[in-house]
């Protein structure tokens, strides 16, 4: 049954979706987009975490997220440091809202799924799977293909795109392949 408010209105479902989003993926926006059809409103929640040295700061992925997300009032950017579980009380969230590729995520986010449970009980870790073809998706696969001079188009939001060609230079660097025979003659050389 939905819960109410004093009022006896139906409150608004509320998930957090915690994570680095360095930078985020088209894999994060198949998730909040299925946490979409689930729930009223969703906060990207992005962990601010000096220990970690991220490709984007925290105002630029807050940045980032505004713009692929502009239009959507049902998704609001929020950062946030210490227990998650906190953050998600004091946001009067009930839920947190998991992306599961692959069989690999599945240890660590149980692990984080009861240890959230036992800090508190009132917030449940809902775990979602993306479509296969972002199985293979991260984050930080997309920083390297892109520093290799690889293509990210399909894999991120234009604007990331973007900002990656800003953050490293004009444009990626393309690897000029090198004939075989000059690769022999070099290295006879
Ligand atoms: O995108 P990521 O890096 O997989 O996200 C991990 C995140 C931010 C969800 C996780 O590190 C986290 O919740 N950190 C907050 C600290 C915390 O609550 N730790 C205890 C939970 S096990």
């Amino acid at each position: 049954m939905p819960h109410r408010n004093r009022e006896g209105h139906r409150k608004r479902s509320l998930a957090v979706f915690p994570g680095s989003f360095d930078p985020i993926t088209n894999g994060h926006l198949d998730i909040i987009g299925r946490s979409l059809s689930v729930f009223d409103q969703v906060t990207i929640a992005i962990l601010v975490n000096p220990e970690k040295h991220p490709l984007f700061t925290v105002e630029e992925r807050v940045a980032i997220i505004r713009e692929a997300f502009q239009g959507e009032e049902r998704v609001q950017v929020d950062t946030f440091s210490g227990l998650l579980v906190d953050y998600a009380e004091r946001l009067g969230a009930s839920v947190i809202v998991r992306g599961l590729r692959a069989i690999s995520d599945f240890e660590f986010e149980f692990q984080m799924a009861l240890m959230n449970r036992r800090l508190n009980p009132r917030i449940e870790t809902v775990f979602m799977m993306p479509a296969e073809s972002y199985s293979y998706l991260s984050s930080r696969l997309v920083k390297e293909v892109f520093q290799l001079g690889g293509r990210v188009r399909e894999l991120v939001p234009a604007v990331v795109e973007r900002r990656l060609r800003e953050k490293y230079g004009t444009a990626p660097p393309v690897p000029v392949p090198v004939p075989a025979r000059r690769r022999a003659r070099a290295r006879r050389a």
